[in-house]
């Protein structure tokens, strides 16, 4: 038989196994849904099988995908199992609570399959104080004189292994290897991990050390941390884990960095909401945080964290500077707890209004602010609708809110705000947001963003990305760190930026348009977004979404290809993907999205 007829009786044989643990029907039914999927209609028509499904039972839900998962050998049974028995429970809940026909099932249809996706925000005008009348600012006003700029570190996306094991295979089967995997015991390693890391591997404790140790050298005024510190390994992850890899890395940053810290929090992507039916079973993370940041933040900030939902702002010692730190994992598709309702919910646990209101504080007080968080409001894992109302409260307060820096992408990318989104200039440019690239070597070279800022405005005077090269065999000796390029030397004379002027909003809007101009240009920050490491071929199609993509602060605007899970799949190798989905992003590890969406597309080529 070929291989596929060998899977396809397998599968049968397993069909006829569910007769005696849950009705057999229903299964078929499922296989049958899934194979017919390709559009919004019948993607609620598989939700709808699926919802049969969870009603009987969180078991029989998770006991049917892992069964399915396993047998279509979309991964390792530990993975399948580890996957649904986490996420399986979320989405049975919301199965029950929601109507399939509803705008939430849809949400759910576009969160699991890329489906449904009308990329619009529903409109909802956010409640904002009037803009208060004073004389006109110009943004872009170059002072007098500039005083000294100090260095703020950004690093992000750290995502240590703590069981990264050296002399493990680095080629394995799982989503992350160089483990000592209990299904790989006695098998011969093909290629050993070496100390310091490997592509196909989240970061060694000795990588994150060495990135400290680079940090601390560099004595920045502060550093700022935007989340993501578990392993990729999410199969495996329980809340015992997510506690002693937070508390871990709490413990190693003050151990190592002298510097003050601002951290947010990292993701354990399924938060729940205030307004949920079920257990409130996130307030454990918000208490390790409110804890391990002791540290840095003050008493106020740290009951903010614990009764905020993870949100705190803080006052830079000695500054007008005022850092918000917000959890942005109420705005992520992939937080299933967001489909739990049919009830319009603009501001899950009030999120947006702790930003606005710690905003108009600063404004009265005349401080600046900079917004800190994971995941950047433009892409296409944001929900639509809080991407927009964020957005309503920048363009409200854009002169009090000089910064915004994110991670979550692994790349070093950046996302304009405009005025106007219809009409993209450089004069409608009124915000930007930077992001930092990984240290996880999964993704490219580890990195790190190294900003120097005006003392009186908070603007970015530079941006440098700091680097280690993992191809360098001095790599697994002792990771040597250098400069991978300067925004101000390299983009600097292709926007003709002036030797005072800070990088603007407008900065980042003409460097898009000298991307459009100037293929070199363009394929040099290709080069830079994975630093050199992992570096995709970006032809005219993928140019044209990428600079889109840099001029969508709001997720409506992207350009991106709604696909679902798969956005967030880190296997670039996995050849049963059309090659817009493997080249997607890597975020936070796989999840069941993707492989609900790996489930369907299989079953169809069976068909
Ligand atoms: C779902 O919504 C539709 C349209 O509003 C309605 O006709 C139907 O009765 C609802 N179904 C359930 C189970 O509430
Ligand atoms: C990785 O493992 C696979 C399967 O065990 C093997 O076929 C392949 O040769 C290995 N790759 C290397 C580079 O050793
Ligand atoms: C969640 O727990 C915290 C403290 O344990 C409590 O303050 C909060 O009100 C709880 N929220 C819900 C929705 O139960
Ligand atoms: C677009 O914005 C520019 C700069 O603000 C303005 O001059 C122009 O009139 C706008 N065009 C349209 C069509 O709104
Ligand atoms: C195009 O970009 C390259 C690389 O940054 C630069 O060296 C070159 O001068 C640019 N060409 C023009 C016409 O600006
Ligand atoms: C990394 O090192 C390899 C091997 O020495 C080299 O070929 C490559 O150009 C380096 N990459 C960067 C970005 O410096
Ligand atoms: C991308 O392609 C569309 C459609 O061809 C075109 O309208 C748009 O101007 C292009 N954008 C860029 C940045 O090249």
């Amino acid at each position: 038989m070929e291989p596929l007829q060998v899977l396809a009786h397998t599968l049968f044989t397993v069909l006829l196994l569910f007769f005696s643990v849950t009705n057999a029907s229903l299964v078929n039914d499922l296989t049958a849904s899934l194979v017919q999927t390709e559009d919004c209609d019948s993607c609620r028509d598989l939700l709808a099988s699926f919802q049969t499904i969870a009603l009987t039972g969180d078991d029989a839900f998770i006991s049917t995908f892992v069964s399915l998962c396993t047998e279509l050998q979309l991964e390792d049974s530990d993975v399948c199992n580890g996957l649904f028995s986490a996420a399986g429970p979320i989405i049975a809940h919301d199965l029950r609570q929601i109507n399939i026909t509803g705008v939430t099932a849809g949400r759910l249809c576009d969160a699991l399959f890329g489906l449904c996706s009308s990329s619009t925000a529903t409109q909802f005008k956010f409640p904002l104080p009037p803009t208060p009348t004073r004389p006109p600012q110009d943004a872009n006003k170059v002072p007098v004189a500039r005083k000294r700029p100090f260095q703020v570190v950004h690093i992000s996306d750290v995502h240590i292994d703590r069981e990264y094991t050296v002399g493990a295979d680095a080629n394995c089967t799982k989503p992350i290897c160089c483990r000592a995997f209990a299904d790989e015991a006695g098998k011969p390693v093909t290629v050993p991990a070496l100390p310091n890391g490997n592509s196909k591997c989240d970061s060694p404790v000795s990588l994150a050390d060495s990135m400290l140790d680079m940090v601390n050298e560099i004595n920045p005024k502060f550093v700022i941390f935007t989340g993501d510190v578990v392993e990729g390994a999410t199969w495996l992850v329980d809340q015992s884990e997510v506690e002693f890899d937070l508390s871990s890395f709490d413990a190693q940053l003050l151990a190592r960095v002298k510097a003050p810290i601002y951290p947010s929090l990292a993701p354990v992507n399924s938060f729940a909401r205030k307004t949920s039916m079920a257990v409130n079973d996130s307030q454990w993370v918000y208490d390790t945080q409110s804890v391990g940041w002791t540290p840095w933040i003050d008493q106020t900030s740290r009951e903010q964290v614990k009764h905020e939902s993870g949100s705190y702002s803080s006052l830079v010692h000695g500054t007008n500077l005022r850092i918000l730190s917000l959890n942005t994992q109420f705005w992520y598709k992939q937080n299933f707890w967001l489909y739990d309702s049919d009830t319009f919910q603009p501001d899950p646990n009030g999120v947006l209004e702790f930003m606005a209101q710690q905003l108009d504080q600063a404004e009265r007080a005349k401080q600046k602010v900079w917004v800190i968080g994971h995941i950047p409001l433009g892409k296409e894992d944001t929900m639509e609708d809080q991407s927009n109302y964020y957005d309503q409260i920048l363009q409200r307060y854009k002169d009090t809110l000089v910064g915004q820096f994110f991670g979550h992408s692994h790349k070093d990318q950046f996302e304009i705000a405009y005025s106007d989104y219809n009409n993209q200039t450089a004069a409608n440019a009124v915000a930007a947001a930077l992001i930092a690239p990984a240290l996880t070597p999964t993704s490219g070279n580890p990195a790190f963003k190294l900003y120097d800022v005006d003392p009186d405005t908070f603007g970015i005077m530079d941006v440098r990305v700091i680097f280690t090269n993992v191809s360098e065999p001095s790599f697994q000796v002792k990771p040597e760190w250098s400069t991978l390029y300067s925004a101000r030397e390299t983009y600097g004379p292709l926007v003709g930026l002036s030797p005072h002027s800070e990088l603007t909003p407008a900065f980042w809007h003409k460097l898009t348009d000298a991307f459009v101009a100037n293929e070199t240009a363009f394929q040099l920050f290709n080069t830079f977004i994975s630093r050199g490491g992992a570096v995709t071929v970006c032809d005219a199609a993928c140019k044209n979404t990428t600079i889109c993509d840099m001029r969508a602060f709001r997720s409506e605007n992207n350009c991106d290809t709604p696909s679902g899970g798969l956005t967030t799949l880190r296997k670039r190798s996995d050849n049963t993907l059309p090659i817009v989905l493997r080249e997607a992003s890597e975020c936070e590890g796989l999840g069941v999205a993707s492989l609900l969406s790996r489930m369907r597309l299989k079953l169809k080529s069976l068909n």
